[in-house]
């Protein structure tokens, strides 16, 4: 089939040149037989409508959205998912003739790879979230909804986590705090949501936060271990993942809302692992 009518995806961000969408959605693609084109491309700030615009006229059936277009994506919908709604995020964007449907996928992501892939229930487990910016919000709602004994989000500026509290009040057993106030405690799962790990930094975590067969969960990911999870093993931590299953899992969610085909996904998460340890 001619590339021009193929059905037209993308992942757009600034900067995006890193991006792995590209990489695992052909994959998926190839897996499904579907006939399909997805690129990364980079959008100046500002120019997010206008770039939605000419891509539906060339075709454009879906987007991807990352950093810093979260907030664009969600604003520019005409019709939002209620997860999509209630996290405040929107990460994934169908294209139709009349409408522009956001949805976010981070949510089922995180929680797939936890609970499918790794084995993690979250069934009345304690649960330590860190962070409270966007990459945060969209994962609380699937969290609650899975009845864990309770769900503590800590942050450096704690407001911004008393204001998710509060938004998810009614979903689940949830509270938020500042990192010092978590001394003393003990968790069986602990995420961190933060983006200190870019810059090569940990959130302040006190000893002993690890209770026993406790799992720890960097919802970023490395070539190498990030410090996050450096930490962890030093407490003893059993169980230490990063976030490339999740990367792939809502990948996969977000082709399931465009192509209605679920993709099978331990082989794409072991491809990119190879993928990005090679040099
Ligand atoms: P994103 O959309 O990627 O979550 P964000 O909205 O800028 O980005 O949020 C980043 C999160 O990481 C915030 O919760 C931030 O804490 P503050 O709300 O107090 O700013 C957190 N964060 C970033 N660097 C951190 C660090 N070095 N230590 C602790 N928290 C950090």
């Amino acid at each position: 089939m001619a590339e021009k009518t193929l059905d037209q995806y993308a992942v757009i961000g600034n900067p995006i040149g890193h991006s792995k969408s590209p990489f695992i959605h052909n994959e998926f693609a190839k897996q499904t037989a579907q006939q399909l084109n997805y690129r990364a491309e980079c959008v100046e700030p500002g120019q997010v409508k206008d770039f939605i615009k000419s891509f539906k006229q060339h075709n454009g059936k879906g987007l991807n959205i990352t950093l810093p277009f979260k907030l664009d994506a969600f604003q520019l919908a005409t019709h939002l998912s209620a997860r999509a709604k209630r996290a405040g995020a929107v990460n994934t964007l169908t294209i139709d003739a009349d409408t522009l449907s956001g949805d976010t996928t981070d949510g089922v992501g995180l929680l797939n790879d936890l609970t499918k892939n790794l084995q993690q229930p979250i069934k009345n487990r304690r649960i330590l979230l860190t962070g409270a910016g966007g990459a945060v919000r969209g994962v609380i709602e699937p969290l609650l909804l899975q009845g864990p004994e309770r769900l503590v989000i800590a942050n450096r500026t704690v407001s911004r986590a008393q204001q998710l509290a509060e938004i998810f009040a009614d979903l689940g057993n949830i509270s938020a705090c500042g990192y010092s106030d978590l001394q003393g405690q003990q968790f069986d799962i602990i995420i961190n949501g933060t983006s200190a790990s870019l810059s090569g930094d940990l959130p302040p975590l006190a000893e002993q936060l690890a209770a026993e067969n406790a799992c720890a969960y960097d919802m970023m990911y490395a070539a190498q271990p990030t410090v996050f999870m450096q930490w962890a093993k030093q407490q003893g931590v059993a169980h230490v993942f990063d976030g490339l299953g999740m990367l792939v899992e809502q990948a996969a969610e977000s082709f399931f809302i465009w192509r209605k085909q679920r993709p099978e996904t331990q082989s794409v998460i072991e491809k990119l692992r190879l993928e990005i340890s090679s040099p």
